[in-house]
């Protein structure tokens, strides 16, 4: 796609994709690359700008990660940020030094906002700094822009060539006026003119799409998720009925999933593509009978998915595309060689080995999870599927301990839909991260209309967590709480207890297997 462009050079830093959303939020496309990015490829690319992101490294170590100096050659502009201005500086001849004392959290900073990229900000604002090193000389031709009690300088510029160094992290929300600086940077320094907007992209992977498929047949595996879902209908409004979906119903959805999403991706959905849903619920039950163990638990359903899925593209025949909802933070992870620990479970069960195509097509492969919020509401996607929660791969596979069986399904699925309903109703589902009921496996003694009983305890789980790999216990509401208590033990036969979940991740997961 032909469109202006932003690159982030990932130096190593923690967070080097919060630095392309914020940029992508001021509508600037933005991509990642790993520092180590040929200088022809950069030109080839033509940003309009560059960031060097943070990172652990201290630029004087020999192993540290460095990109070529002539990049600075390229008369593009470069915002430099911790480890980034650090390098920066280093390269274009200035000094760098361990401080006396590092600075760590939130800082207040005096900077000239006679700088471009301080413009309308605070002349003492509040930032995020993380640093031991900082820069003791500035290269020549640099003045500074920030400085704190400790540090010196803590911001400096060559306004004529373009070059920014910032040692705070604009791109955590923690520094108060990040974005600011960021958009000051994109619009102000490199002169973008901020065409990166979900409609024109909508509008845009249509037209490629068609371009590339022409007559041939696309095949995906709609799960009913928000990816593979706006993957499903951005490929349906530009192949229409060559492209087939198939859809699982494993039988660990939440309750009346299946039916919801044939409701809007089947016959008489608003959407002409061909629609095969499978209900293979009984086959993952057989094969789930009897099996305790999380891990086996978890293999069995993906590789039965992969199953089902290939028997099903069988019977369709050849097909020339698989379509996958990879998005952008898999990208990322994978393209940059990190381990993608808390990923690797996502992808349920691989791809299908034996599935005839030539080709993948992934047509999200280059959006945040946000953006692709944002493009399923422009592909006029319901905003009850678009803003859906995440949801395990396994389904509720991992959310009864134990041993799967259909009359254990139930229960959870009935005690999940009247939490999320009661969730709904108090206004607070968009505030959550994800909430969910688990079945435990522990049955205890209980009393109802004066008869003994012996049932399962329900345990409800809330988080509130951004990136999914650590996140906090919900504070829910008593009055929450206590009518969900009431309703789980009154309207679902078999519980008689509901606990709540109060622990964090780590040490707890956010799913309960
Ligand atoms: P955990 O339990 O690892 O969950 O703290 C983090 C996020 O990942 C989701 N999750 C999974 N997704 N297959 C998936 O596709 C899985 O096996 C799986 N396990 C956890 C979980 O719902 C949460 O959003």
């Amino acid at each position: 796609m032909e469109k202006e462009m932003i690159i982030v050079l990932d130096f190593g830093g923690q967070y080097n994709q919060l630095i392309a959303r914020r940029v992508r939020e001021c509508n600037v496309y933005c991509e990642v690359h790993p520092y180590t990015l040929p200088l022809e490829k950069i030109k080839e690319m033509n940003p309009k700008g560059i960031i060097f992101t943070g990172g652990p490294n201290s630029v004087y170590k020999e192993e540290s990660p460095r990109c070529s100096k002539e990049i600075f050659d390229l008369g593009i502009p470069v915002l430099g940020i911790c480890y980034g201005a650090q390098l920066m500086s280093y390269l274009l001849g200035g000094e760098v030094a361990t401080a006396p004392v590092s600075e760590y959290g939130k800082t207040e900073v005096e900077v000239d906002t006679t700088s471009k990229l301080y413009e309308g900000v605070s002349p003492k604002t509040i930032c995020w700094m993380s640093h031991t090193d900082y820069i003791s000389k500035m290269p020549e031709g640099f003045r500074v822009t920030a400085h704190t009690p400790v540090c010196p300088i803590a911001g400096m510029e060559n306004e004529e060539k373009g070059w920014y160094g910032i040692q705070a992290h604009p791109e955590v929300l923690h520094t108060q006026e990040g974005s600011k600086m960021l958009h000051n940077f994109v619009y102000s320094v490199c002169h973008c003119a901020g065409d990166w907007k979900m409609d024109a992209f909508v509008e845009k992977s249509i037209e490629e799409i068609r371009k590339k498929v022409g007559n041939g047949r696309a095949l995906l595996a709609l799960s009913g998720g928000v990816d593979s879902s706006v993957a499903g209908v951005l490929m349906a409004k530009a192949i229409g009925d060559q492209l087939t979906c198939v859809f699982v119903d494993h039988g660990l959805l939440r309750k009346n999933e299946g039916d919801e999403v044939e409701a809007v991706f089947g016959p008489n959905g608003p959407y002409k593509l061909n629609f095969v849903r499978v209900n293979a619920q009984q086959r993952f039950y057989d094969k789930l009978a009897g099996v305790t163990d999380p891990e086996r638990k978890r293999k069995i359903i993906g590789e039965e998915f992969i199953r089902v899925f290939e028997e099903e593209a069988k019977k369709i025949g050849k097909v020339d595309y698989f379509v996958q909802g990879t998005i952008y933070p898999d990208v990322i992870e994978s393209g940059l060689g990190k381990s993608a620990v808390i990923k690797s479970h996502h992808n349920v069960g691989g791809l299908p080995e034996h599935v005839d195509f030539k080709e993948i097509i992934e047509p999200l492969r280059m959006l945040f999870k946000d953006e692709v919020r944002r493009a399923g509401l422009e592909l006029g996607i319901p905003e009850n599927l678009v803003y859906r929660q995440p949801f395990p791969g396994p389904g509720l596979g991992v959310r009864i301990i134990g041993e799967v069986t259909a009359e254990k399904v139930r229960i959870v699925q009935d005690a999940d839909a009247i939490y999320r309903e009661e969730i709904a109703k108090a206004g607070i589902d968009r505030t959550l991260g994800q909430y969910f009921a688990a079945l435990t496996n522990m049955r205890s003694v209980g009393c109802m209309g004066d008869v003994r009983t012996y049932d399962y305890a329900i345990a409800l789980r809330a988080v509130l967590t951004s990136d999914f790999m650590t996140a906090e216990s919900a504070e829910l509401p008593w009055e929450v709480l206590g009518k969900v208590t009431s309703r789980i033990v009154n309207e679902v036969k078999g519980v008689n207890r509901v606990l709540y979940d109060c622990t964090g991740k780590p040490p707890a997961t956010i799913e309960f297997e």
